[in-house]
């Protein structure tokens, strides 16, 4: 009798916590008329092994970005050697269930091929540039909505990084990958992505770089933003400026990484670039049993205005992706100290909805 009890309070609470998941607003509901609304997926759901995750990706997002998977390390683990096998399975879910694929990334300086870090000869460089992009990009052409054809090659003052690309192929490389991808993927949208670049100079070296791209006769889409910010000090002045400069462009402007850190920076400067590092202090990681309701409200107010402004320039936006599906899985416990406990996102470790997740829908509705 008891265990039968038992058994039914269990369905119970089983169906009443179903329902409670069923009531949750979505956010590509009340975005659908204004933007795609995606989120990076990371290996564990891509292969459907996280069923919370899986649930709440399918309920709240119609577009996705592989967070690691379609990086050349991956792809391309070894000299002309390819594996696709997780690419082909996030294509596959999105395919199933209605969604955009943005595949991150062809070209970027980190997450390189280990082959590829020390590589010398300028003729090698050259031959894994123009293979890489059209194996990856070809094979995926009609699969994919649209690709990162580069990633990151801008220094913060708007000059080109000092890569491996630009070191061993010279300055005309990001037109060249956007050339070879223009080919390679003649239906897929292609897209130009970095952090940072709403700042004015990075901004102004992102312009001059689609410019050069356009000039040259050769497509590109659109521009992605990062998006890694801080709660409480979003620069949305310079967001705004970089909406207006951008789509002036005649291009789509796009916010695709977004988070917003609630920990303290190490630096005095803000940055994305994951091969820098720091050292871990308790001062550095100061909410590890929970975020306090202060906080809470400092991150929920920031996402509010955020969104509040990409409401306004909707015209002009199609996608906002945030980098990730939950506060657990953010990168930004690992970066850029290891270990740390962040909660940059709107649902908790548990997938629940946080006080940002509701002021952004609130910011939805009051349009
Ligand atoms: C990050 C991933 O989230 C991590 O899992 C990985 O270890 C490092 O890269 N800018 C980008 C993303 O364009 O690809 C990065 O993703 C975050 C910064």
């Amino acid at each position: 009798m008891i265990k039968k009890l038992s058994t039914i309070l269990f369905i119970g609470v089983l169906l009443f916590a179903d329902n409670a998941y069923a009531q949750i607003p979505s956010l590509k509901d009340v975005f659908k008329n204004d933007f795609l609304i995606g989120t990076a997926m990371d290996a564990e759901q891509i292969e459907g092994k996280d069923v919370a995750a899986d649930k709440l990706i399918k309920q709240q997002f119609n577009a996705v970005t592989p967070e690691n998977c379609m990086k050349a390390e991956i792809t391309q683990p070894e000299w002309n050697k390819y594996d696709f096998t997780l690419a082909d399975k996030l294509v596959e879910f999105a395919k199933k269930n209605n969604m955009k694929v943005n595949a991150h990334n062809l070209i970027w300086h980190s997450q390189l091929p280990p082959f590829m870090r020390h590589m010398q000869s300028a003729d090698s460089v050259r031959e894994y540039f123009v293979n890489h992009i059209t194996k990856v990009a070809s094979r995926y052409d009609r699969k994919v909505y649209s690709w990162d054809v580069v990633n990151e090659a801008l220094n913060e003052d708007g000059t080109l990084r000092k890569d491996i690309f630009l070191d061993k192929l010279g300055d005309d490389y990001v037109v060249e990958a956007f050339r070879l991808a223009q080919k390679a993927a003649p239906h897929t949208k292609l897209y130009y992505n970095d952090y940072n670049i709403e700042q004015p100079k990075k901004r102004a070296g992102a312009i001059a770089l689609i410019k050069k791209i356009q000039a040259a006769g050769v497509r590109i889409d659109g521009v992605g933003i990062q998006g890694h910010w801080k709660a409480g000090n979003v620069p949305m002045k310079d967001i705004e400026e970089s909406i207006k400069e951008f789509s002036a462009l005649g291009i789509e402007v796009m916010f695709t990484e977004l988070d917003l850190s609630v920990l303290p920076n190490p630096w005095d400067k803000v940055t994305a670039d994951v091969s820098v590092t720091a050292k871990g202090s308790a001062l550095m990681n100061p909410y590890t049993k929970a975020l306090p309701d202060s906080m809470q409200h400092v991150l929920a107010k920031s996402y509010a205005d955020l969104f509040a402004l990409f409401l306004k320039y909707k015209k002009d936006i199609s996608r906002v992706t945030f980098w990730g599906v939950n506060d657990g899985q953010s990168w930004l416990n690992g970066f850029p100290i290891k270990g740390r406990t962040n909660y940059p996102l709107l649902f908790d470790r548990n997938f629940k909805p946080k006080s940002a997740f509701y002021s952004v829908i609130a910011t939805a509705k009051n349009q």
